[in-house]
Formats: structure tokens, C-alpha cells, sequence
């Protein structure tokens, strides 16, 4: 199992708080966020803290004392301290939100470097328009020659209420009958890539 997992990008808005908070709460792992208040990690930190801690780094805090088993979600620039962090880490999650030709460039340029100093990564495509998100797949699967696993979890008006009814995925598989069912694929989604870190 991977115990000490980042979901990063440095674009905002790509899905990293969403990934990151439904699989700390899924396996139990302390949660660290360098979001700033009211981001989409608040509406969890009392469900993650009912089990474990949830910390909230500033810019310029100290060298970070990290638990056995995190969940670090981080979004801004490959600073040397966060590339010190990535050196130690079992696994890296780049969620992507697929818009344009500029988002591949960046990702590209973001596995480059992460992969100088962690080779352990995984790429989500996120919340992404349906006839994007094959050919997607398949190019960075070919780009990567099949090394950097490529998950994919569609846009799902499901997943964007969540944070709102303080609800994770794992409560969706609780809903009556009908509700349960239009979720089913998403969830699915989820449970392959959350199996993926699990099992890593
Ligand atoms: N698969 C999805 N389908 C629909 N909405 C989604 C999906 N993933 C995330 N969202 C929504 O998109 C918004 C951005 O997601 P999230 O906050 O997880 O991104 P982030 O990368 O952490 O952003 P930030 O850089 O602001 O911290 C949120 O409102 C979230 O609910
Ligand atoms: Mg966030």
C-alpha cells in the first residue's frame, strides 16, 4: 500500500482537493492541504478529523513532520520544498482537467520534473469532456510508454455536489436504490484508482 501519497497539480480547479480528501477518508490517512481557507477541503476536515488529522500548510511554515500514513494535497509551484517532500513519498497523483492544448504542455513539463526526484506517478483525467477523454488516454499512454498509469474519473454533477452536503464518494454507494444506480459508474472510477494506490 502506498502510505504517504500527493495529488498535485499546479493548476487550480483540477480535481487534486476532491481526489485527495475522498481517498484519505477511504484509508484512514492523516490529510495535509496547503489550500487556503474556504477551499473545497473545509467542507472535510471535521470527517477527517473524526479518525485522523487534518493540517494546513502556509508557505512559509517549517520543515513539515509528517505522519506514517498521508494524504498530502498540493497545488502552486514545484518549490525545493515540496520537491523534497516528493523524494519521499510512495506515490504521485497529477489529477488534469482537460481544456486545452496548454494543459498537456504544463502536465508534460510537471511529470519531467517530478520524475527527476520521484518516479512513482499516476495521472487522472478529471472532470473532462466525454469525446476528450479517450484520445487523451491513449496519447499519454503512449507517451509514457505504458509506465505512467492514466485513470480517468468523468465529470459528474454527482461529485461536484459533494463538497456542499459534506458527502465523500463512499457515501454514495449508501443512497437509496435508483440514486445509487446513476452512480454507479463514477464510483466505479474512483474504486480503480483508489484500489490502484491501495494495492501499490
Ligand atoms: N469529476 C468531477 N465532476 C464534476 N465536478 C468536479 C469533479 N471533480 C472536481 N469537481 C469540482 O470542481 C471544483 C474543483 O475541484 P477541487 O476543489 O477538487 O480542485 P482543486 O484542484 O483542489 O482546486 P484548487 O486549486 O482550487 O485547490 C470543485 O467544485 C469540485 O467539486
Ligand atoms: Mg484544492
Amino acid at each position: 500500500m502506498a502510505k504517504k501519497v500527493l495529488f498535485y497539480n499546479g493548476k487550480g480547479g483540477v480535481g487534486k482537493t476532491t481526489l485527495a480528501v475522498n481517498y484519505a477518508i477511504r484509508s484512514k490517512s492523516d490529510f495535509y492541504t496547503n489550500d487556503p481557507d474556504l477551499g473545497t477541503a473545509d467542507h472535510y476536515q471535521d470527517i477527517i478529523e473524526r479518525t485522523n488529522s487534518f493540517y494546513r500548510i502556509a508557505p512559509n511554515d517549517e520543515e513539515l513532520e509528517v505522519s506514517d500514513k498521508a494524504v498530502f494535497d498540493f497545488g502552486g509551484g514545484l518549490d525545493p520544498r515540496l520537491l523534497n517532500l516528493i523524494k519521499h513519498l510512495d506515490l504521485c497523483v497529477i489529477p488534469i482537467r482537460y481544456k486545452s492544448v496548454v494543459d498537456i504542455t504544463s502536465l508534460l513539463k510537471m511529470v519531467d520534473l517530478i520524475s527527476e526526484h520521484n518516479t512513482n506517478i499516476a495521472i487522472v483525467i478529471n472532470d473532462t469532456k466525454k469525446k476528450w477523454i479517450e484520445g487523451l488516454k491513449a496519447q499519454l499512454e503512449k507517451a509514457y510508454k505504458g509506465k505512467i498509469p492514466v485513470f480517468i474519473v468523468s465529470e459528474s454533477e454527482h461529485i461536484a455536489k459533494l463538497p456542499s452536503e459534506k458527502k465523500t464518494v463512499d457515501d454514495l454507494a449508501n443512497e437509496f436504490v435508483l440514486f445509487r444506480h446513476s452512480t454507479k459508474s463514477v464510483r466505479e472510477q474512483f474504486d480503480k484508482l483508489f484500489n490502484y494506490i491501495m494495492e501499490y
